[in-house]
């Protein structure tokens, strides 16, 4: 399974890849303006320095445009920054010909805001790279985010389709290890939540008894 950090934070994202667990980040517009980047220029300079900070990673950048051609335009442009730059798709129906264009052009695509299996199957037909369900925002509005998850790997597994599944608005280590129960191939986390993944009551325990012990021993 892989781990995506899903932030456009430099300071978290380095954080992240000191771990030694991270294979890439996922960023959004609500992400970035978060950071406060604004203008063209400026967002194609961050981008480019996530590159910098995960080497090899899969650095999902989204397009703002909402228009076909736009997003094609857009999407060469982020493309050609950084060869692990992936571009990020909304599923719209000009955000699925636009992902059946990259696909053609042999840019990566990550297939966002996807609620439901019958939108996954439709990215998965336009060759995205990866899928996101956002399981949080389901599970805000009283839906199941981790049945979606079961539903999108059962219909990609009847057709050995390789669509990545990547788990988005993820919001707790439940989420996390959700999908890892399920089969989605990535999960895309807040840091605070990876790092949540470390916790164990047992584990503080266990270490301050041994801490204790050793001390004896010196
Ligand atoms: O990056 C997309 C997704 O992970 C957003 O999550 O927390 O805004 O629902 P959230």
């Amino acid at each position: 399974m892989e781990f995506f950090v899903d932030t456009a934070n430099l300071a978290q994202i380095s954080e992240a890849a000191s771990m030694g667990i991270l294979d890439g980040v996922t960023t959004n517009p609500s992400l970035m303006a978060k950071e406060g980047i604004t203008g063209v220029e400026n967002i194609k300079a961050h981008y480019k320095k996530i590159c910098d900070l995960v080497p090899g990673g899969a650095i999902s950048a989204e397009v703002l445009s909402t228009e076909y051609s736009a997003m094609v335009e857009e999407g060469k442009e982020l493309a050609a920054l950084n060869p692990q730059i992936v571009v990020k798709v909304p599923i719209t129906s000009d955000g699925l010909r636009a992902i059946k264009t990259f696909t053609d052009m042999g840019i990566r695509t990550n297939c966002t805001l996807v609620f439901s299996a019958a939108q996954a199957l439709l990215a998965a037909k336009a060759g995205a790279t990866y899928v996101s369900p956002f399981l949080g925002r389901l599970d805000d509005i009283d839906a199941d985010g981790l049945e979606l998850i079961s539903q999108i790997r059962q219909v990609y597994d009847n057709y050995r389709i390789e669509t990545k599944i990547l788990g988005a608005s993820i919001r707790n280590v439940k989420h996390i290890m959700g999908c890892a129960m399920l089969g989605a191939d990535v999960v895309t986390a807040p840091l605070a939540s990876i790092k949540a993944m470390l916790n164990h009551p047992l584990t503080d325990s266990g270490l301050k008894k041994f801490v204790e012990d050793a001390r004896k021993m010196q």
